[in-house]
């Protein structure tokens, strides 16, 4: 079998390349759903339907086991998902299947904490209260997941999301990188304005902005540390794998890129970003 990795474009790419240093003879296959990128403006449904179709192309292509490299789908269309459709597609496939999301991985990351559904909650510390800043999509930002998830386990960590509304799609266009500077700078400004001061940690909870970590880095003060969700959810991944030996990733490194969009080539951006050549094939 394959694992599937799904984003509505490019963006899952920085979670996928994650995905092939981590596990270099695993068999991926990519899907990105270009044709209706940007999700981050969406309506929920609309979000949940595209990424179940998304998973079921990946699980006819060969996948077993879907990761979602995009925080919109885990944000929006995860749990929903999980409860309401896997269930009868295990039944119907007689065989193992799953989805996996971004987000709880990064939430290990960011709070230190090993995921529980029912956590307990450290004690708030007022006098060493520590910031976190997410830059994501107006999507995941209006589903507050950040928040209300971190602040269940960490009361001495405070959650500042900022909404980039433009910035997946400039980047999934191939934006020049001159246009994208003032645009990011704006909002690390915007955030630490409301913030009062620049955060401590910062997330780019939008696998698009990995492609631009580096301007994410210029424009934030020395010494803001960026969690890494591409590494948090390869770390991820593989103690999910060890737990679940029914879950084989394949050992042929076989790698496949297919796009719902334009098939061909991806623009410079990306191709600088994957360090190679990228085909896209018809979804
Ligand atoms: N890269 C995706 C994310 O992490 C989606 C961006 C979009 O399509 O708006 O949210």
């Amino acid at each position: 079998m394959a694992i599937g990795v799904f984003d509505s474009g490019v963006g899952g790419l920085s979670v996928h390349r994650a995905l092939v240093g981590r596990f270099p003879t695993a068999d991926l296959i990519y899907l990105a759903d270009q044709a209706h990128a940007p999700y981050g403006g969406l309506p929920g449904e609309r979000i949940v339907e595209l990424t179940r179709r998304g998973c079921e192309r990946l699980f006819e292509a060969g996948a077993d086991l879907v990761v979602l490299g995009c925080n919109t789908a885990s944000a929006i269309a995860l749990r929903r998902l999980q409860q309401t459709w896997l269930p009868g597609l295990r039944q119907a496939r007689g065989r193992p299947a799953n989805v996996l999301g971004i987000i709880v991985p990064t939430i290990e990351a960011a709070t230190g904490l090993p995921w529980t559904p029912e956590p307990e909650r450290l004690p708030e510390k007022a006098e060493a209260l520590e910031v976190l800043g997410v830059f994501s999509t107006p999507g995941t930002t209006l589903s507050r997941v950040y928040e209300i998830e971190i602040d269940k386990r960490r009361g001495d960590l405070a959650v500042f999301s900022e909404p980039c509304p433009e910035l997946a799609r400039l980047i999934e266009d191939g934006a020049d990188r001159r246009v994208l500077a003032p645009i990011i700078e704006g909002h690390v400004e915007a955030l630490a304005r409301r913030i009062g001061r620049p955060p401590d940690k910062a997330v780019l909870a939008c696998t698009h902005y990995e492609i631009v970590a580096d301007l994410f880095h210029a424009a934030l003060p020395a010494g803001v540390a960026l969690i890494h969700q591409p590494g948090a959810t390869a770390d991820s991944l593989g103690r999910y794998l060890a737990a679940h030996p029914e879950y084989d990733p394949g050992s042929s490194g076989e790698r496949r890129f297919l796009t719902t969009g334009a098939p061909g080539p991806q623009h410079g951006m990306v191709e600088a970003f994957w360090g190679a050549p990228l085909r896209f094939e018809a979804a």
